[in-house]
């Protein structure tokens, strides 16, 4: 994945929300933004996946530049799962996954059936593909909400704090997904607070405060952060 971040910023109600955000970030498959609350991340990944669009400054990812290209365009490449799911509870897995592809993406009832068994069996969902959605765990749902963005075959995946409404096992179950995803090579781009997790699952770190972004680098830095910030960030996460 390539990421390229010119002079990016954001206000919300005149008050600065990201500023001066600058990065060019090259063949990292996955990228994972950590940093504490309200720093900007979820800001950050909505820009990337123009659900918004920035005040001022480019954005890149891999080869979309976002101020040419338009959303409908965009968001037929690119996958996004919230911190909360966001399936139909009343339909059932299955049709969850197939409904978008075969009305959002014309594939033919068969392709579309084809498409979701396949990825449903690869990440060991089969079994509950009659089930309705509002029948799932928090974790199945989270996860049935990562393959369904992946059904349209994006490329590259958004996952804003996909664990952050889970309790720990559940969380545990989806970080096991998202793991597999790195070792299929998705390009994606997650905003975490689980940074042992971060260290695993991804191959670069932007750390965040109050709208700049204040170390990156990979994984390394983890261990040894340079800067005061991401040092303090650490601690405070490894208090306990
Ligand atoms: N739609 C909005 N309108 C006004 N202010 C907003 C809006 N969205 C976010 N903000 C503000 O922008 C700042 C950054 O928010 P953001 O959600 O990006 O932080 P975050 O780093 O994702 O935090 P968290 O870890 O709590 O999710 C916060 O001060 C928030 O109150
Ligand atoms: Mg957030």
């Amino acid at each position: 994945m390539e990421l390229k971040l010119k002079n990016v910023c954001k206000k919300y109600d005149d008050k600065d929300i990201l500023i001066d955000i600058n990065a060019h970030i090259k063949d990292r498959s996955a990228i994972a933004i950590i940093g504490p609350s309200g720093a900007g991340k979820s800001t950050l990944l909505r820009l990337l996946s123009l659900i918004e669009t920035p005040d001022c400054g480019r954005i890149c990812v891999n080869d979309n530049h976002l101020s040419e290209i338009s959303p409908e365009e965009y968001y037929k490449k690119i996958g996004f799962v919230f911190q909360t799911h966001t399936l139909f509870p009343h339909l059932t897995v299955l049709r969850n996954i197939t409904l978008i592809l075969e009305k959002v993406h014309n594939k033919t009832v068969v392709e579309a059936k084809k498409i979701a068994l396949d990825l449903l069996e690869h990440f060991e969902l089969t079994e509950h593909i009659h089930k309705r959605a509002g029948q799932l765990s928090g974790g199945q749902s989270q996860r049935v909400s990562i393959v369904r963005s992946l059904a349209i075959s994006p490329e590259v995946l958004f996952l804003d704090e996909p664990t952050s409404s889970l309790d720990p096992v559940l969380t545990q179950e989806v970080l096991k997904t998202i793991i597999k995803l790195k070792l299929d090579n998705m390009n994606f781009v997650i905003v975490t607070h689980e940074i042992l997790f971060a260290k695993k699952a991804a191959d670069y770190i932007i750390f965040m405060e109050e709208g700049r972004i204040v170390e990156m680098g990979d994984v390394s830095i983890l261990d040894d952060p340079k800067t005061w910030e991401l040092k303090q960030f650490l601690s405070n996460v490894f208090l306990w």
